[in-house]
């Protein structure tokens, strides 16, 4: 496990973007799993900036999203769709037919999450797997259970998930309840995972995730068993690390 401090963000923003454009410079057929939420959009920023100066190009790469709403129309301005249209997608020349999604609006959800269970299989592996992690140890929305699901799966979202994504919406009400997830065994098979964690209110779970014992009650503890993790920190959220 490699962990870096910035004592700013756009420092991490720098190093993250760097790690993501190194790989496509070097590897342009990668495939990137990608995530949303607040932690990235920085990152996102800087790699749009980057791309823009011509320095890289996704031309030839392949995405999967680790989560997508149920029941939100990909219009909706807090899909997931539409959050990575507004940060990256719209942005850079990475083809829109490889750029995948969950689609949270399929008629029959346990077949779209076995299709993208195979799209993903069919691209080989994820080369760098991006994840941000919730207050209860979250992975994409695997959340803390007795037991994780390997692939991509529905889930209920955890009350305290709802509400810290109520942010998002006009109130807590509005959160979708249920999610399509990629399941841990998908995330943990990335060849590299760059974790990113920003904020004082995540002091307590990444201590938590990279020194406590490995359980399901707080997936990103698995993490520790993979052997490329990077873990990029702002020094609020590495506060409680020695
Ligand atoms: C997002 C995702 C989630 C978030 C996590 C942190 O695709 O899978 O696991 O990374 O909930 O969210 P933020 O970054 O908003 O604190």
């Amino acid at each position: 496990m490699n962990i870096l401090t910035f004592d700013s963000n756009e420092k991490l923003n720098e190093a993250g973007a760097n790690i993501i454009a190194g790989l496509v410079q070097t590897q342009p057929k990668a495939v990137l799993g990608l995530a949303t939420g607040g932690t990235p959009v920085g990152i996102y920023e800087r790699l749009v900036s980057d791309f823009k100066r011509g320095l890289f190009s996704f031309s030839q790469a392949t995405s999967f999203n680790l989560d997508e709403y149920v029941g939100l129309d990909k219009k909706h301005p807090q899909s997931y769709y539409a959050y990575m249209h507004e940060h990256l997608f719209h942005h850079i020349d990475l083809p829109a037919e490889r750029a995948h999604i969950p689609n949270g609006n399929a008629p029959d959800p346990q077949a779209e999450c076995e299709r993208y269970d195979r799209l993903i299989a069919d691209a080989g592996q994820i080369d760098l797997q991006l994840l941000g992690i919730g207050h209860n140890g979250h992975i994409g929305f695997n959340e803390p259970a007795h037991a994780l699901i390997r692939g991509t799966h529905v889930v209920d979202l955890a009350e305290e998930t709802l509400k810290a994504n109520a942010r998002f919406f006009d109130s807590v009400d509005e959160v979708p309840k249920q999610a399509i997830t990629m399941g841990v065994g998908t995330i943990l098979k990335a060849k590299t995972i760059l974790l990113v964690v920003r904020g004082a209110d995540k002091a307590d779970i990444v201590h938590r995730a990279l020194t406590g014992p490995i359980t399901t009650d707080c997936p990103a503890s698995l993490l520790q068993t993979h052997p490329h993790l990077v873990v990029l920190l702002d020094k609020e959220a590495a506060g409680k690390l020695s």
